[in-house]
């Protein structure tokens, strides 16, 4: 009798644990799936719905960026270089000042269970959130300063400007760039919109690495070369002169006074303080056409080239 039980309870074990294994099986790959495989959760921050074909390699992570119960913007994070490839928003002008800057991490590039908001560095940082992303001290003594891909003037409420101070949304930026020629790009981004746009501007804007050599912050986040930028307004005003930048149009930036000028000449006549630092303004055509060849990897921005 004593025995009877006791098999039973054994073939109720192995049953249990098949159960809990095919359980655990799904589960985790529930859970994978939630983290962010894709995009799917915040499509609408691309223009019809679609994110840029061709950014494919490993450890290329999507991220929803979510803040205060809200998605504000999408980034596609590099976890090797712990700096964003690029981050998608829709453009819409800024409704007060910048923000006080409370600088936040992305949990789930830590752990993939958890919560899928933004959170605010606190004064110990877990060593697997160091290990997974940049972190402020990174940046410190780096000589570079924290660029906004997204940057909080291109956008709307006080919520949509604090969400864009995670770091998954920055890259080491000079100085010489951030408050130069690439902030002045920024703000005539601005100016198209209001004055030429007349529906949804979709922006991409990235950073290029260095094509070989070592450029890092701290040993760990890597520094771009470039930056760039893409906008699609396929609504507009085409009676006014400034027309001619639309529906698309692109640029890329210096971030270092050395590189070659054969991507972004130096214009020889700029002051010394933003020196190096020049924009040159290009199709979307010309963008795609560099950074096809630089990443070797085949990239549209724009679905159906914004038409
Ligand atoms: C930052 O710049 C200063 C002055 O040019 C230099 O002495 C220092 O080594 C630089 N720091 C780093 C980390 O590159
Ligand atoms: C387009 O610009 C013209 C010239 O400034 C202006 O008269 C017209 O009202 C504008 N149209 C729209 C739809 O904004």
């Amino acid at each position: 009798m004593a025995k009877r039980r006791e098999m039973m309870s054994f073939r109720m074990s192995v049953l249990f644990s098949g159960i809990l294994i095919v359980f655990l099986h799904r589960f985790g790959g529930l859970v994978r799936g939630e983290v962010g495989q894709d995009f799917s959760k915040c499509l609408d921050f691309f223009f019809e719905r679609t994110p840029p074909k061709g950014f494919d390699a490993a450890g290329y992570q999507p991220i929803c960026q979510r803040y205060k119960n809200q998605y504000h913007f999408a980034s596609l994070y590099h976890r090797q270089h712990r700096v964003p490839v690029y981050s998608a928003y829709i453009l819409r002008p800024a409704d007060g000042k910048r923000p006080s800057s409370t600088w936040m991490y992305e949990p789930q590039l830590a752990f993939s269970r958890a919560d899928p908001e933004m959170k605010p560095f606190r004064s110990t940082v877990d060593q697997n959130v160091i290990e997974s992303q940049a972190v402020l001290e990174d940046y410190k003594k780096s000589n570079y300063t924290r660029g906004h891909l997204n940057p909080s003037m291109h956008q709307g409420t006080k919520e949509n400007r604090e969400a864009t101070f995670t770091l998954t949304n920055i890259v080491p930026q000079r100085a010489g760039s951030n408050s130069g020629p690439w902030n002045k790009f920024e703000n005539e981004v601005l100016k198209r919109f209001k004055n030429v746009c007349r529906g949804q501007m979709f922006v991409v804007t990235g950073a290029l690495p260095y094509v070989s050599g070592t450029h890092w912050i701290n040993n760990r986040v890597v520094i771009p070369e470039y930056m760039w930028s893409a906008y699609c307004c396929p609504s507009y005003n085409a009676s006014l002169s400034a027309s001619v930048f639309f529906p698309t149009y692109a640029a890329m930036g210096r971030n270092d006074p050395n590189s070659e000028e054969d991507i972004v000449p130096i214009n020889v006549k700029a002051k010394r303080s933003v020196w190096g630092y020049d924009v040159r303004q290009m199709s979307v055509e010309a963008l795609e056409g560099i950074l096809t060849k630089r990443l070797a990897m085949p990239i549209s921005l724009f679905h159906d080239h914004c038409q």
